[in-house]
């Protein structure tokens, strides 16, 4: 396939510093993958697996050991990075904010170059996340639901052409995860990329084209969805199938 991927991962490592006793922790192998353009890519794996540190090195919030990251073709830059949206796994919410007040610290923090329109494009983004009748509560006031729902207001308020979300759906209930689910779909029709992680696998199977499958920070798959699942009745099964076979190699 000839077409640039939105973001190409090539032999990442990271280790931790172990506390004074214990030796450093690797806890990502040489993880290469490729996320490409207009449709949604899961990045599924067990709890531990080393998916939130994949994001965090992608993005630049802490330190690779090595490996090389390309957003668009090219490295991570303040110009690619204004194409970029994230929704962390533990996103820091003010509490004493209302959403409108939140979105708009976003606003001034990530588009400064970006005048005028906010009052606007915060209306319109807290309408497709369903909060627009309490945009003037206080977060301490909201429930899980609807504080992963702003999270998911500040990721896309700039109109990304690329999505990246930890954990969007985790720790909601069907209807928080349904809403979810279409407001990732109302973003993929906008022609958003999106790559998201989880580990259920049931919100990749509705969802994603592609899957990144990560194990114990050593990546078991990256490829179209359905291939994955060829040769496995379910997600699930293909999963348990691929873990074996990694354990194997
Ligand atoms: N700051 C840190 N210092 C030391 N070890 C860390 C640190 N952050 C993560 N780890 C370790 O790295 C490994 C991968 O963790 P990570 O949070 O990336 O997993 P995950 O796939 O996101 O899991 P989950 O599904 O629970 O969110 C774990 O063993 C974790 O303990
Ligand atoms: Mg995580």
């Amino acid at each position: 396939m000839d077409v640039t991927p939105v973001l190409q991962v090539e032999k990442l490592c990271k280790s931790f510093e172990g506390s004074f006793w214990e030796k450093r922790k690797q806890v990502l192998f040489d993880v290469s993958f490729k996320v490409f353009p207009a449709r949604a890519t899961g990045f599924v794996g067990n709890n531990g697996s080393g998916k939130t540190t994949s994001l965090k090195s992608i993005l630049e919030f802490i330190r690779r050991d090595s490996g090389e990251i390309k957003f668009f073709g090219e490295a991570l830059s303040l110009k690619t990075k204004s194409r970029i949206g994230y929704l962390p796994e533990r996103p820091y919410l003010y509490e004493f904010m209302t959403p409108m007040e939140f979105l708009n610290l976003h606003w001034r923090l990530c588009l400064p170059d970006v005048h005028g329109e906010f009052v606007v494009r915060a209306q319109e983004v807290l309408k497709q996340v369903n909060l627009f009748d309490s945009r003037n509560r206080r977060l301490r006031q909201f429930s899980k639901g609807m504080l992963q729902r702003i999270g998911l207001a500040q990721a896309i308020l700039n109109r990304p052409d690329f999505l990246i979300l930890d954990e969007p759906m985790s720790g909601l209930d069907p209807d928080g995860r349904i809403m979810v689910k279409d407001i990732l779909k109302d973003e993929l029709e906008r022609g958003a990329t999106i790559f998201f992680s989880s580990h259920l696998l049931q919100d990749m199977e509705e969802l994603c084209r592609d899957l990144v499958v990560i194990n114990d920070g050593k990546i078991l798959y990256n490829g179209p969805l359905t291939q994955f699942m060829q040769s496995a009745s379910s997600l699930e099964l293909a999963f348990k199938q691929a873990k074996i076979k990694g354990t194997e190699r």
